[in-house]
């Protein structure tokens, strides 16, 4: 997969040909126990920044009913300045289960705006211990945590002490490759009180690029008690089978391939309760839901979520003739009636 964008195409064709095994499915078939909380999925939607607000999870939620989705990241410190919540914060209370994720470096700040988050009928808690980004590692925030595992212990207990949902941590293997430090982290973290662990099996310095190194999530799972969950490169059915099998992680969390394909978390977790596959959605139903969440988007946040809209819909708008052409004009797209022109062209040209 490529840096940041979605998928080229629909990784969808070895699935075809995958299997569950009995014994597999059996041990993914009990609930996933996050402390007191149950979620009846192994499958959760990533947090992704700029992607999964209310429009893209109420999306996910209608084909994955039973997964936990989560916000984007919010700074504590910013809710801490501004003493009200964040937009982003917004939950529906139709869509639980859902997680608040936090970031920042100061303890008190977090726990400040998860009880704020709490208050906001979140499920769990997550604290972002994995993002890449400089302006967010230079402050001490993201994966700057993970060279600084006293005042990531510091934040986990702070934030349990002060809610009484459970809280998570999402983080990375590691800064870089010389310094791989994630079975250290992760135990430390589990002994702060995290109630599970979220792996991207990537380094600091690998961004998005490279192979996810799943094997180091097998190891944190050989190690510890609280649930962990894998991250990195699920881009498909047999992907989530091929690395629930490496890893025996308790469940898989899906983020760049659901770029454009709120499909996948409910593909997935039905594959795993069942067996079976999902019809998988066709081009038309792809550029239909495309539609929709511009016009979600547009109601949701006015002028604005048009200009967000128009990268989702480039990341529906893929794997047919004129699809380029198509991504083309809607990246520039000024209103809502003008991409669905646009789609609609597009629609009826695959009749
Ligand atoms: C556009 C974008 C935004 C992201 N935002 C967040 C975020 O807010 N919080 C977080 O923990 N990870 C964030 N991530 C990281 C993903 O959740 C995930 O860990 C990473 O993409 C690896 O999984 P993948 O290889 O399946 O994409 C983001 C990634 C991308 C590409």
């Amino acid at each position: 997969m490529n840096n940041i964008d979605g998928l080229d195409s629909w990784d969808g064709d070895r699935d075809q040909s995958v299997v569950l095994s009995e014994e597999l499915r059996s041990r993914l078939a009990p609930p996933l126990k996050i402390g007191n909380f149950s979620v009846h999925s192994r499958v959760l939607q990533a947090p992704l920044s700029g992607v999964t607000d209310l429009v893209f999870r109420r999306l996910v939620r209608r084909y994955a009913p039973d997964s936990m989705t989560y916000t984007e990241m919010v700074q504590a410190s910013g809710v801490h300045h501004a003493r009200s919540l964040k937009k982003i914060m917004d939950v529906d209370p139709a869509e639980r289960p859902v997680s608040i994720q936090l970031f920042d470096c100061r303890p008190d700040f977090l726990a400040e705006a998860a009880e704020m988050a709490v208050a906001q009928e979140a499920d769990t808690i997550d604290i972002n211990m994995g993002c890449p980004v400089n302006k967010i590692t230079k402050n001490g925030g993201g994966s700057s945590l993970l060279r600084d595992p006293e005042t990531a212990e510091a934040i986990v207990k702070t934030v349990v002490d002060a809610v009484h949902v459970p809280v998570t941590v999402k983080t990375r293997i590691g800064w870089d490759e010389n310094e791989i430090t994630i079975l250290d982290f992760a135990q430390r973290m589990q002994d702060a009180g995290a109630a599970m662990i979220t792996i991207h099996a990537r380094t600091r310095s690998q961004g998005y690029k490279g192979a996810a190194q799943w094997e180091w999530i097998r190891k944190v799972k050989q190690q510890l008690t609280i649930p962990v969950i894998a991250n990195g490169d699920i881009t498909s059915i047999a992907s989530a089978v091929a690395c629930l099998e490496a890893t025996e992680a308790d469940g898989v969390m899906c983020s760049r391939a659901t770029l454009g394909n709120p499909f996948l978390v409910g593909e997935i977790d039905y594959f795993l309760k069942t067996g079976k596959l999902k019809p998988k959605p066709t081009i038309a139903e792809r550029l239909i839901c495309a539609k929709e969440h511009l016009q979600s988007l547009y109601d949701y946040k006015g002028k604005r979520g048009i200009y967000q809209a128009r990268k989702h819909m480039t990341w529906y708008a893929k794997g047919f003739p004129g699809s380029s052409e198509l991504r083309g004009k809607l990246c520039r797209v000024d209103s809502v009636e003008e991409g669905h022109a646009l789609i609609d062209s597009a629609l009826a040209s695959l009749a």
